[in-house]
């Protein structure tokens, strides 16, 4: 069985065939934390961009438990200089397949500079497709693009999007992601996390409800669903 818990802002953590992967680990200084970095499982870590509400504390947990690192080349080469061991560097449109499934890196519209001024390469999402068959589609920060199209035509099983608008898609273009993306199952994120980013999610849902034969799934910080 493979299960998600969204961890609050674009933190998910995967549970499948025994692997614990987290994606975008944000805890310290994240309002909406349902953990803290200290508590955090991982065997794999995936970094979608440079900022520092993704990176979050991808370093420490990276240290302390071993896990290897996927995130686009330039990030993973600045990970190797903060004494990361194991980072896995990709770029958009490359999969691999790593043991817990294959992973491919998709655009994102957005921008990626490290927290220290370093360059964070290009923003990525996540097509990632588990050793059980399911595909998940993590897009992490973007604004809406036609290529989710493409996306779309692998068959996603979840799709996890945005829809907290100033930095990223807001619920309308998510809902157009949602027609373009055909997803089976759609949880939203980076939302609620500020002021600035405040949406009503369940509102949201019920759009998607009607106007998409995609079934949304609105979870509040620490919660899960298998899928
Ligand atoms: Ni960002
Ligand atoms: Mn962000």
């Amino acid at each position: 069985m493979t299960t998600i818990r969204w961890l609050g802002h674009a933190a998910m953590a995967l549970e499948t065939g025994g692997f614990h992967i987290l994606i975008d680990p944000f805890f310290t200084g994240n309002p909406k934390a349902a953990i803290t970095a200290d508590q955090a499982k991982a065997d794999f870590i995936l970094i979608s961009h440079g900022h520092g509400d993704h990176v979050g504390d991808s370093i420490a947990i990276a240290k302390r438990t071993g896990a290897t690192v996927i995130c686009n080349y330039e990030i993973s080469l600045w990970l190797e200089q903060q004494g990361i061991k194991k980072a896995h560097g990709q770029q958009h449109g490359g999969g691999f397949n790593h043991p817990f499934g294959r992973v491919k890196l998709t655009l994102a519209f957005h921008g990626s500079m490290l927290p220290d001024g370093s360059n964070g390469g290009n923003p990525c999402g996540f097509l990632i497709n588990l050793k059980d068959g399911k595909k998940i589609y993590h897009a992490a920060d973007t604004g809406l693009f036609g290529d989710m199209r493409l996306i779309g035509e692998e068959g996603i099983d979840l799709a996890v999007l945005p829809i907290g608008d100033n930095y990223t898609m807001g619920p309308d273009d998510a809902v157009r992601a949602v027609k373009l993306i055909q997803p089976k199952k759609v949880i939203p994120i980076h939302y609620n996390t500020w002021p600035v980013i405040a949406q009503d999610a369940n509102a949201w849902a019920a759009k998607v409800k009607a106007e998409t034969s995609a079934e949304p799934i609105v979870l509040q910080p620490g919660e899960q669903v298998a899928i």
